[in-house]
């Protein structure tokens, strides 16, 4: 991926003067399109004092999973560690919300603004062990730049 012109485009969305909803789902929409194994994206944000996840905006498939309890899955799981969560292989893991047949891998990174956790960006691939560095370092990016908009 050319994680430089990625970065540039999302400032250029996250600058944008409109509705933070609309910002959002840009994001979504851009990140699947500008790197080939991101299969679904989306935005979990924490529900208040609920100990519990909400889905925002998102692209890709409709999934019924749109609250989750913290500690549950993978989402539930960074909710309470505070720490990017990179699946390379879903087949692995115990704790983990299954989307879809199809979906072999997922990467969530936390959104953090004011110090605090607010939520998430979360990513399913269709292939095998498809992230690297470059992914944590972009979606660490995403989430400054999401941590500056009026949530
Ligand atoms: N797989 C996630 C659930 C959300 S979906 O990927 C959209 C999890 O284990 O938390």
């Amino acid at each position: 991926m050319n994680i430089d012109l990625i970065k540039k485009d999302i400032l250029n969305i996250t600058q944008q003067t409109i509705a933070v909803d609309i910002v959002l789902q840009q994001i979504c929409d851009y990140l699947k399109s500008a790197v080939s194994y991101y299969d679904w994206v989306g935005f979990y944000f924490t529900n208040g004092d609920k100990k519990e996840l909400i889905l925002k905006q998102f692209a890709g498939k409709p999934t019924e999973h749109t609250v989750i309890p913290f500690g549950k899955g993978i989402c539930g799981q960074v909710a309470l560690s505070n720490q990017n969560f990179v699946v390379q292989d879903v087949t692995e893991q115990d704790n983990y919300i299954s989307c879809g047949f199809d979906v072999k891998s997922e990467i969530v990174v936390p959104i953090f603004k004011d110090g605090k956790n607010i939520g998430q960006i979360d990513i399913d691939s269709h292939l095998t062990a498809p992230f690297g560095k470059q992914d944590e370092e972009l979606l660490e990016f995403v989430c400054e730049q999401v941590a500056t908009l009026n949530l």
